[in-house]
Order: structure tokens, then sequence, then C-alpha cells
């Protein structure tokens, strides 16, 4: 059935038709439902551009404040996961603990699991969307060893998730409203971009008729990988290893040494060639933080700006086109907002949920094959079992 081709890495490969996002990586196009992000990044917010995702259309003002309600209807989660997950080491890595969080809904919530059934799905995707922050901020309370701070539905969605993240039961916590708006636009942001690995990860576990609870558990083990959503935790990594600008040097070298499997994190991009226009916003973002903390004399932060100045002058970079990307502002907002790196991840992951449950609910609603790529077999041939030793 059909040609054969070998394409590692999906280069050549289109697995689906989609109507949610449009990329042109040379001409560094972005587009949700049709309209450009940096103008959802300017316009909108973060549930407005999950309603577009979800439902194809801008919401009327209606629309909107029923979507903001429903979120609100369900930010909370049973009291059970709280016990799940004390049952992980303080230590571990946010990321493992929302892989087994966020699996382990489909054991709890499970009415409503028709996945046939559309208002089943959509009852499926408002309960992602809501209970992701509970769960990230969950994890990282329980990280620092401080009880978990319930959902305030008065806030808004970013407002909420840095009250769950930064509160605590002994005194009053205000939310700064620059932090509150830098994060609605990294979740902006990141909310969907197309068929990339972890939202192809999604759409092919939803092949086989998973729940979708399970299918986007999938896809943050897929976003964890440091090529993928893992770069904004490795850019800081980067950065205190780097340490120093005296350092700086010495790393551009070895990004450029073809004998170094070490690269710059936070720079290049698979399908942006010219410019990433996330990266555009995050940059005008990153600099409002910095002004806002008066940081912008913080080590690792001048660190950053020097790198920054380098790639896009260096002809190494600039014959490649390795600009910086979204994950290295999106990584030094959150440094500077107090979220630690281990959390960068869990944030993309929370941000990318609303991409893809739009994607899994799009690929059930219509004509759908099993996800079953072929192989180029290099193994050994046939040959008899020795029955003789
Ligand atoms: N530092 C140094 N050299 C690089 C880098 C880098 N960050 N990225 C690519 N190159 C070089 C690479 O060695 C190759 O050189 P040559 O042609 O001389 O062999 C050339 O640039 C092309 O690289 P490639 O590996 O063919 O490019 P790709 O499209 O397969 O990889 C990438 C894209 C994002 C995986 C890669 O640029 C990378 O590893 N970047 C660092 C990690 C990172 O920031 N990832 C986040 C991506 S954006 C978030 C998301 O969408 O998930």
């Amino acid at each position: 059935h059909g040609v054969f081709t070998y394409d590692p890495g999906f280069m050549a490969t289109g697995s689906c038709e989609s109507a949610i996002t449009y990329i042109d990586g040379d001409a560094g196009v972005l587009l949700h439902r049709g309209y450009p992000i940096a103008q959802l990044a300017e316009h909108s917010d973060y549930l407005e551009t999950c309603y577009l995702l979800l439902y194809g259309e801008l919401p009327s003002s209606e629309q909107k404040a029923n979507f903001i309600e429903t979120v609100k209807n369900h930010t909370m989660v049973s009291e059970s996961m709280q016990k799940f997950l004390e049952g992980f080491r303080h230590d571990a890595h946010p990321m493992a603990i929302m892989v087994g969080l966020v699996s382990a809904l489909s054991a709890f919530y499970q009415d409503h699991m028709d996945i046939n059934d559309p208002e089943h799905r959509e009852i499926a995707a408002f309960r992602l969307i809501s209970k992701m922050p509970t769960l990230a901020a969950m994890c990282f309370k329980y990280s620092k060893g401080q009880p978990t701070m319930y959902p305030r539905n008065e806030l808004s969605y970013a407002e909420n998730f840095l009250y769950m993240m930064f509160a605590t039961p002994c005194e009053d916590y205000k939310v700064n409203p620059v932090f509150a708006n830098a994060m609605d636009k990294i979740f902006v942001l990141h909310a969907d971009h197309e068929q990339n690995a972890s939202t192809s990860t999604v759409r092919l576990a939803g092949s086989s008729g998973a729940n979708p609870f399970a299918c986007i558990s999938a896809g943050i083990t897929t976003l964890w990988g440091p090529a993928h959503g893992g770069a904004n935790e490795a850019v800081l990594t980067m950065l205190e290893e780097i340490g120093d600008v005296s350092r700086i040097d010495e790393f551009i070298e070895k990004a450029k040494d073809k004998n170094d499997p070490f690269r710059l994190m936070g720079f290049g991009h698979r399908v942006y060639k010219n410019f990433d226009p996330r990266a555009k916003v995050m940059r005008e973002t990153c600099d409002q933080v910095l002004a806002e903390l008066g940081q912008a004399n913080d080590p690792l932060l001048k660190i950053a700006k020097r790198l920054e100045q380098i790639a896009l002058e260096d002809p190494y970079f600039v014959e490649r086109k390795l600009y910086p990307n979204v994950d290295f502002y999106s990584g030094i907002i959150m440094k500077a907002i107090g979220i630690p790196t281990s959390m960068f991840t869990v944030i993309f992951a929370m941000s990318r949920t609303i991409g893809w449950i739009s994607h899994w609910n799009e690929m059930i609603s219509g004509p759908y094959k099993i996800g079953r790529p072929r192989q180029l077999y290099v193994g050994k041939t046939e040959r008899d079992y020795p029955t003789e030793k």
C-alpha cells in the first residue's frame, strides 16, 4: 500500500491534515487559525487563545466569559491526588511527577471518557486546561516541603498559577501584574506549534484510541527532552555552567567544534530558519520583566545578553541561521520571576496542553487511522537457531 519512503526524523513526511496552526519557517510566520502569533500575544490572552485553538474562531465576549467560567469550575483536583503525589520522592524531577499525575487523571476522572462523544471530549479538554496549573503548582510546593495552595478562582489563569506557586498560608501574597502578564505571554506563545515531536506523540497515542489523559501524558514525556521543551531548562543550566562572561568565547568555540557534541542551548530551530516570531515577542517581554526587577546586572542574565549578541553576529551562527529561539528568552524570564529551572518544562507542558488536546480532538473528530510507521530493517538475515553448541 503506497510507496515506501525512508525519512528519518520525518523531515519530509506530512502525518495529517490540520486546520489549527500554520507555520512558514522560512518567512518566520506562525498563525493560529489564521491569526498571527504576534497579534494574539498583543491583543489576546491565554484562555481566549485556548478557545480559538479548540473551536476554530475567537469567542464573542459572552462565549469568552462562559469559557473562563467553565475553566474555573474544573481547577480543583481530587484530594486523593495529593496522596498520590506524596508517594513520589521530594527530590524527583517535577516533569517525572507531572507525567505520573496527568496519566493518573484517567484513574481519578473516569466519567465522560467516551472519546467518540464530542461533549465528553470537551469535558476532557476543560479538565486538562484547568487542572494543569493546579498539578504543576502542587509538584512545586511538594518539592519545597510546603503545603499545597488551592486555586483561587477570582484570579486570572496566570495570576492563579503564580498564586499557587508562591503564596503560603502564613502571609498575604500579591501577584505582581508585570509577572502575571509575562506568564500569560509565555502561555500564549507556547500554546501550539503544529506537528512538533510532542504533538505528534499525542496524535500517535490518540490514534490507538487511548484516553485523552494518557495521550497528554505521552506528550509530556516527549516534551521533556532537551532538544524539545527541555531546552528552556537546558538554557539556564548552560548559563550556570558558563558562569562568567569571560568564559563565553570558550563555549562558543565548543559549540562550533564538530567533534564536540555541545550545542548552544536556546539557539536554532528545526522549522524557523530565519527568525522565530515567538522569540521576538518573548524578547520584549523579557526586557519588561528585567526592567521591573532592576535585575539587568544579574550575572546569568549578563551572560545571556552577550551570547545573544554573539550569535546574531558570528558567521557560524549567521550562516546556519541559528537565532535565539523562544526557549532562550522564556528561560530567562522565568528565572527572573523566581521560578526554579526544574519547573520550566512543566510550564511549557501546561501551556502546550491546549495545543495537544486541540490536535487530539481534531484527529478524533475526523476520519483517522492508527499511526504505524514502517522501518528500514538493517539486522541479520534469517538464520537457524544453533541446536549443537
Ligand atoms: N549550537 C551550535 N550549532 C548548532 C546548533 C546549536 N544550538 N544548532 C544547530 N547547529 C548546527 C549543527 O551542528 C549543524 O551544523 P553543520 O551544518 O555544520 O553540521 C547546523 O547547525 C544545522 O543543525 P541541525 O542539527 O541539522 O538542525 P536541526 O534542524 O536538526 O536542529 C535543533 C534544530 C533545535 C534541534 C538544534 O538547533 C538544537 O539542537 N538547538 C539547541 C537546542 C534547542 O534550543 N532546542 C529548542 C528548539 S525550540 C523549542 C521547541 O520548539 O521545542
